[in-house]
């Protein structure tokens, strides 16, 4: 049989959760092998949400990447009102810390140091805007009167409308995005783009729901329906810059997920890669994979393109793959809806 192969830039994930600890070291090889970069989301028990806390957390993740292995961890830190307008100045500059994350009060893991009004940041919103800071949004209000589906739609609504008319010119990443309405959003806005998650790309809510609840495939945003999981598909099937991959993968052991409250997260690092080339390749657009995954987010983010090629191969038959992995506090199951994997990395 005819070689099938794919040869692309090695990809950027542009949103991880990485964690600490033990963790960390579980999770991490998943992330270095298969990507180029990452940006490491800040949301730790202890939330990074100051320079020097992100300057060793960036040190401890390096200490556990292996020589020869080329891999950057670019940094983010959590916005609170502890970070002060010189701290902004200076991420303007920094090596690796590239953007603000913002979380809604609650919305998800780690989020208690989250904000509760977007108008006690306009100060700092204001530096950013002036040196360039990319403000990276988890979108979604926590108002327990708004229905949990509904929550990115009235984020945009009531929070991002507001927060891009008084800065224009703040660059703005919103995260994991999840429906049409957004997708069309973002495309209308000159400064705003998205990451879109590997598990938005492929389930849907009555996945999740329909034939009895699959704790695996909640995450916060919470899953959409099938049209707007398409939305999602055609915005990054198109090549548009707006739109790039973050993984949003979040690791939980299944103690926590299977629980009488679960937790949101979904652990998709590992198979994150071969699922894309699948999904571009059943919409026959694998020709522009390599924006989605490797050159939309590094041109939105300003950073140089790298040289670095990988190559994946597709093989007759479906291989063995990595269905979770152990820790001492108990397993994480790997993201892969489909059971069937074809494609592999060729060593
Ligand atoms: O599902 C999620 N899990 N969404 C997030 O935004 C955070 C993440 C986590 O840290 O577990
Ligand atoms: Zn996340």
């Amino acid at each position: 049989m005819e070689k099938i192969f794919l040869d692309i830039l090695r990809p950027d994930d542009w949103h991880v959760h990485l964690r600490e600890g033990e963790i960390l070291s579980s999770v991490l090889p998943f992330t270095y092998e298969n990507f180029r970069s990452a940006l490491i989301m800040p949301n730790l028990d202890a939330p990074i949400t100051n320079i020097s806390l992100a300057e060793n957390y960036y040190n401890e993740i390096r200490k556990q990447i292996p020589r020869g292995i080329e891999f950057t961890p670019n940094m983010t830190l959590y916005l609170t009102n502890d970070l002060s307008k010189n701290e902004i100045e200076k991420v303007s500059n920094h090596e690796y810390i590239k953007a603000i994350k913002m979380y809604p009060k609650g919305a998800t893991t780690n989020s208690d140091l989250g904000i509760s009004d977007f108008k006690d940041f306009h100060h700092l919103f204001e530096v950013m805007e002036e040196s360039g800071v990319i403000l990276s949004i988890h979108g979604e209000v926590t108002d327990e009167k708004v229905d949990v589906f509904e929550r990115e739609s009235v984020f945009i609504e009531e929070v991002l409308t507001k927060i891009i008319e008084q800065f224009p010119n703040l660059k703005i990443v919103l995260e994991h995005i999840t429906s049409a309405d957004t997708v069309k959003f973002v495309n209308e806005q000159s400064m705003v783009a998205a990451t879109i998650t590997i598990h938005h790309l492929m389930v849907n809510r009555n996945i999740m729901l329909s034939k009895g609840i699959r704790p695996d495939f909640y995450c916060a945003p919470i899953l959409k329906t099938e049209y707007d999981r398409r939305a999602l598909v055609q915005a990054a099937i198109s090549g548009n810059g707006k739109f790039f991959l973050g993984t949003d993968s979040a690791p939980h052991v299944a103690g926590k997920k299977i629980a009488s409250c679960g937790c949101a997260g979904i652990f998709s690092s590992p198979l994150a890669i071969p699922l894309l080339i699948q999904l571009f390749e059943e919409h026959s657009s694998l020709e522009k994979i390599e924006l989605f995954m490797s050159r939309n987010g590094r041109a939105f983010y300003g950073l140089r393109q790298h040289k670095d090629r990988v190559r994946y191969v597709k093989r007759s038959k479906s291989i063995e793959v990595i269905k979770d992995i152990k820790t001492s506090e108990g397993k994480i199951t790997v993201f892969n809806p489909n059971g069937e994997i074809y494609w592999e990395k060729e060593n």
